[in-house]
C-alpha cells in the first residue's frame, strides 16, 4: 500500500498537482488534506478511473488522519506571493503552517519521503528538519525542498535560445530557491557554449526571476501554480520510482549536506559550510543516496556562487532557528 498526502490540496498548486498524482499507477492511496475544500475536491477526483483510492481530510483535528502512515507528503501549503513580493516576505505566515505540518508528519508519519513545496524553502526544509529532530526522527535522506520548477523553466528558455528539444535538454541548476540563490550552470549545457556573455547573463536572471513573471501575469491572484503541479509532480513520480520500483533516480533537490556523508566532503569544498544546498542528488529507496559535486563552473557562475551563499545562509538560519523560538 503506497500512501501519498497532499497538504494544501485544495490550493492553486494543490489541486492540479493532485489531479496528476491521481494519474500514477504507484499510488494506492492519495489522502488530501487542507484547511477547507478537500471534501469536494476529493470527491471530484474519486470518479477518476484510476487506481489511487482519493480521500479528503478538512482542519487540524483530522490532520492525524489524514498523513498517518503515509509513504511521501507533499507540502504545497501555505500563502503565494503577490506582485512586489519575495518569497522571504511570506516566511512570516508560512513558518507556522510548515512547522505545525511537519510535527503532524514527524509524530504519524516519521519514515515519510517529505517534499517541501511552500516558500520560502530556502527556510522552510531547515524548519522541517529542525521539527523532526525535536521528535528524534530526523533523517536527512528523507527531506526534500522542491526545486524542479527551476529545472523546468532553465530547460525551457534555454532550449528556446539555442535551439534544442526543451523536454530532453538538462539544464543543471543549483543553489537555492529565491532569486540570487537560483545558481543554472548554464557552461555545463551542450550546445550553451555559442551563447554571448549578454544571453548567458539574461537567460540567467530570467531563470532566478522566471517566478515574477508569473505573479506579474496574474496580478494579484498569486503564484505559479499549473506549472508548479508539473513540476511537483514531476519529482513525486521519481521519488515513488525510488520508493516503490527501487530504482535510482537522479534529480536536483534542497538536502541537507549530511544527507550523504562520502559526498559532502567533495560538495563542502565548494560551497563552504552550507548546511543546505541543492545540488544533483541520487536518490534511491531510503532517500538521499549521493550528493554530486557541483563540477567545473564558469567565472561568471562562481561569481553568482558567492553571491548566493550569504543570502542562503541567512535563510537557513532563519528556518533553524523559527523552530527554537517559536511556541
Ligand atoms: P494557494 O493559496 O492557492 O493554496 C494554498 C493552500 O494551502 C490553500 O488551499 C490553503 O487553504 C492551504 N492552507 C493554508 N494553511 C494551511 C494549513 N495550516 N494546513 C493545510 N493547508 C493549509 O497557494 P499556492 O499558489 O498553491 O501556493 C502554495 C505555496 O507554494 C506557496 O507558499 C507558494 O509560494 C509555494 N510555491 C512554491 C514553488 C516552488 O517552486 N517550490 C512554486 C510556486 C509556489
Amino acid at each position: 500500500m503506497v500512501k501519498v498526502t497532499v497538504c494544501g490540496a485544495a490550493g492553486g498548486i494543490g489541486q492540479p498537482l493532485s489531479l496528476l498524482l491521481k494519474q500514477s499507477d504507484l499510488i494506492d492511496h492519495l489522502s488530501l488534506y487542507d484547511i477547507v475544500n478537500t471534501p469536494g475536491v476529493a470527491a471530484d477526483l474519486s470518479h477518476i478511473n484510476t487506481k489511487a483510492k482519493v480521500t479528503g481530510h478538512v482542519g487540524a483535528p483530522s490532520l492525524e488522519e489524514a498523513i498517518k502512515d503515509s509513504d511521501v507528503v507533499v507540502i504545497p501549503a501555505g500563502v503565494p506571493r503577490k506582485p512586489g513580493m519575495t518569497r522571504d516576505d511570506l516566511f512570516k505566515i508560512n513558518a507556522g503552517i510548515v512547522r505545525d505540518l511537519a510535527t503532524a508528519a514527524a509524530k504519524f508519519s516519521p519514515k515519510a519521503f517529505m517534499l517541501i513545496i511552500s516558500n520560502p524553502v530556502n527556510s522552510t526544509v531547515p524548519i522541517v528538519a529542525e521539527v523532526f529532530k525535536k521528535h528524534n526522527v530526523y533523517d536527512p535522506k528523507r527531506i526534500f525542498g522542491v526545486t524542479t520548477l527551476d529545472i523546468v523553466r532553465a530547460s525551457t528558455f534555454v532550449s528556446s535560445l539555442i535551439g534544442a528539444e526543451a523536454h530532453s535538454l538538462r539544464v543543471p541548476v543549483v543553489g537555492g530557491h529565491s532569486g540570487v540563490t537560483i545558481l543554472p550552470l548554464l557552461s555545463q549545457v551542450k550546445g550553451a557554449d555559442k551563447l554571448s556573455r549578454e544571453q548567458i547573463e539574461a537567460v540567467t536572471n530570467r531563470i532566478q526571476f522566471g517566478g515574477d513573471e508569473v505573479v506579474k501575469a496574474k496580478d494579484g491572484l498569486g503564484s505559479a501554480t499549473l506549472s508548479m503541479a508539473y513540476a511537483g509532480a514531476r519529482f513525486t513520480f521519481s521519488v515513488l520510482d525510488a520508493i516503490v520500483k527501487h530504482k535510482t533516480v537522479v534529480e536536483y533537490s534542497y538536502v541537507n549536506l549530511e544527507a550523504d556523508g562520502e559526498g559532502a566532503a567533495s560538495i563542502r569544498a565548494e560551497v563552504g559550510d552550507l548546511e543546505y544546498f541543492s545540488p544533483r542528488v541520487d536518490i534511491g529507496p531510503h532517500g538521499v543516496a549521493k550528493i554530486h559535486p557541483l563540477g567545473s563552473l564558469s567565472s561568471y557562475e562562481k561569481q553568482l556562487l558567492s553571491a548566493a551563499i550569504p543570502e542562503l545562509q541567512g535563510n537557513i538560519v532563519k528556518g533553524a532557528s523559527f523552530v527554537d523560538t517559536a511556541h
